[in-house]
């Protein structure tokens, strides 16, 4: 099959070898030359790792790179099966790029979105032909996390979207099927893992290296601020404003100021040396508590409020349990799926817990989503 990308920046360049090492032919397109340039010296530098440690051949990297052919031309797409756009996260200009494929491509081309928090919907609505349009978000390092999330808009072929899972699929992917709506799956489930632990900072209840210790107590790779310092708070901060913004508001998504604090002053994380951790020579590691009972409360409270975030999407039919506990377990490593872990400690205790954070805040943040709240009865 013939694959277009459109942008070549780290996304693109990951989604054109995971495609390319599937054995589609690919034409990578972006209007930047230097772009281009770069995109193949680090397809070659991934390949060249996997040489080394032994997973293909030379001759099979050899291969792969002869599939992707580059291009700063649009034209070069027309006869593509599919185009995956992988361009700024602006909506009019990502509708006006699709509008162009859409008179370019064959009727039957699928033309694909990696956007991660703008509307599949509003995009696809750019098209003569909307039904051939839809979402496949990849995670960064595209090459290495196996999710992808498939997301219909609400003008979208069924039967595309199928098309697309499958392919996904057979690219070694693990595709999962999400609603159109803000954050799709990952960004919008995992967003108290930030919140509240921002929450719990702000209130002085912990500090950092307590929080993200209980946090790794319970299972999870890293914690928190160990994690947004990693993502950088520049893009963490966006995204969580851009999820609040497009919930028109809801206090479960509020964003923090100490956050917003941090990309004010440029302390953007480990990229630049300094986030909620100083990352330079000699800085001394903040550490945790050693009150188990504090940090048992900790990980109870934002585990809780995880898992009623979960519930709540499925609870709204923005996708299954199946898929909802996949996103969570190989989008972001979370130590189990949200779904399976609500029942097995219990809804019952976890809607009593939720509860008695409503009653003391008085803040809806802390409703028990009716997904929730039915499950246990
Ligand atoms: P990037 O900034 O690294 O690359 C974008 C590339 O698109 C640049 O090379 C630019 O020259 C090119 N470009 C811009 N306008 C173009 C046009 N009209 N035609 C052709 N090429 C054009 O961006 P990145 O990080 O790769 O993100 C791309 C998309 O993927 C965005 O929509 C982003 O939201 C989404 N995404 C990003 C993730 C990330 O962690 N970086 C994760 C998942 C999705």
């Amino acid at each position: 099959m013939k694959i277009g990308i459109v942008g070549s920046g780290a996304m693109g360049s990951g989604i054109a070898q995971v495609f390319a090492q599937a054995g589609h032919r690919i034409i990578l397109m972006d209007t930047q030359e230097a772009a281009l340039e770069k995109a193949s010296l680090s397809i070659r530098d991934q390949l060249d790792k996997q040489v080394n440690r032994n997973n293909i051949s030379k001759e099979r990297a050899a291969e792969i790179r002869q599939c992707i052919e580059v291009s700063t031309q649009l034209n070069a797409l027309q006869d593509c099966d599919l185009v995956v756009e992988a361009i700024v996260e602006n909506l009019e200009v990502k509708k006006n790029l699709f509008r162009q494929l859409d008179e370019l491509c064959d009727r039957n081309t699928v033309l694909a979105t990696n956007t991660s928090s703008l509307s599949v919907t509003a995009i696809a609505a750019a098209c003569k032909n909307p039904s051939r349009v839809l979402g496949i978000h990849f995670f960064n390092p595209a090459t290495i996390l196996p999710l992808v999330e498939i997301i219909p808009a609400i003008q979208s072929d069924h039967r595309k979207v199928e098309w697309a899972k499958e392919i996904v699929a057979k690219a070694g992917k693990v595709p999962v099927i999400a609603k159109d709506t803000p954050g799709f799956i990952v960004n919008r489930v995992a967003r108290p893992f930030y919140g509240e632990a921002l929450r719990i900072l702000d209130e002085g209840i912990a500090d950092i290296a307590t929080i993200d210790q209980a946090m790794r107590d319970g299972g999870f790779k890293m914690g928190p601020f160990q994690l947004m310092d990693l993502i950088g708070h520049d893009v963490n901060y966006t995204v969580t404003e851009s999820v609040f913004a497009s919930f028109y508001y809801d206090p479960r998504f509020k964003p923090s100021i100490t956050q917003k604090k941090l990309v004010e002053a440029g302390w953007l994380g480990k990229k630049t040396g300094r986030g909620f951790y100083d990352y330079s020579e000699g800085a001394a590691m903040p550490q945790p508590s050693d009150d188990m009972n504090l940090r048992k409360n900790i990980f109870d409270r934002i585990l809780v409020m995880l898992i009623n975030e979960a519930f709540d999407t499925l609870y709204l039919g923005i996708a299954s349990a199946e898929d909802l506990d996949l996103a969570m377990t190989k989008g972001v490593n979370y130590p189990k799926g949200l779904i399976q872990w609500g029942n097995e400690i219990g809804t019952d205790a976890l809607e009593q817990l939720l509860d008695h954070l409503f009653d003391y805040y008085k803040d809806d943040r802390y409703r028990c989503s009716p997904g929730l709240r039915r499950e246990g009865n």
